[in-house]
């Protein structure tokens, strides 16, 4: 009898604080719940920058001066990465949900499957934002 066989695997039903740590969070579940914490992201702290950023931009030449001042400092493009990252793990997430809303690729393999393509895609694709936002390109 092979070793994992023998040793039981734990299982968790209700699980106490004390087994956060413990407890493997599978990928799916880490997709559903960055979901919810990249829209929160966006509606929090997305929409009252955006639109402040906009308004600079318009209003007149001082306040463009202003928006091009605050769009340059490094800890606003860091929020803007930041964001970035919520928008694109938002929208892939939020499309992988429509599909299994569809009941389409629920089955446990393919959930795993497309959950880590979201994950790795949105990284990739915000160092790619990054590397535009920091000036690389
Ligand atoms: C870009 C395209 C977007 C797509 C495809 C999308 C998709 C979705 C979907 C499918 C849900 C429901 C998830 C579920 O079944 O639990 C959802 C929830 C939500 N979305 Fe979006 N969304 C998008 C953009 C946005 C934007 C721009 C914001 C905020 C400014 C936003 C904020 C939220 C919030 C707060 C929730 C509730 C999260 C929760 O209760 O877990 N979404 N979105």
């Amino acid at each position: 009898m092979s070793e994992s066989a023998a040793k039981p695997r734990p299982e968790f039903r209700n699980i106490h604080v004390s087994q956060i740590l413990k407890y493997r969070m599978p990928g799916p579940a880490i997709v559903s719940i960055l979901h919810r914490i990249s829209g929160a992201l966006l509606f929090l702290v997305g929409i009252p920058f955006i639109l402040y950023l906009f308004q600079q931009s318009l209003t007149s030449e001082l306040s463009f001066e202003r928006y091009q001042a605050v769009v340059s400092h490094w800890f606003a493009k860091l929020v803007l990465l930041g964001l970035a990252w919520g928008f694109l793990h938002h929208l892939l997430a939020g499309i992988r949900f429509l599909f299994l809303d569809l009941h389409m690729g629920c089955d446990l393999p393919s959930a795993r499957k497309s959950a880590a393509i979201v994950l790795f895609a949105s990284l990739i694709l915000t160092a790619l934002v990054g590397l535009k936002i920091f000036g690389v390109f």
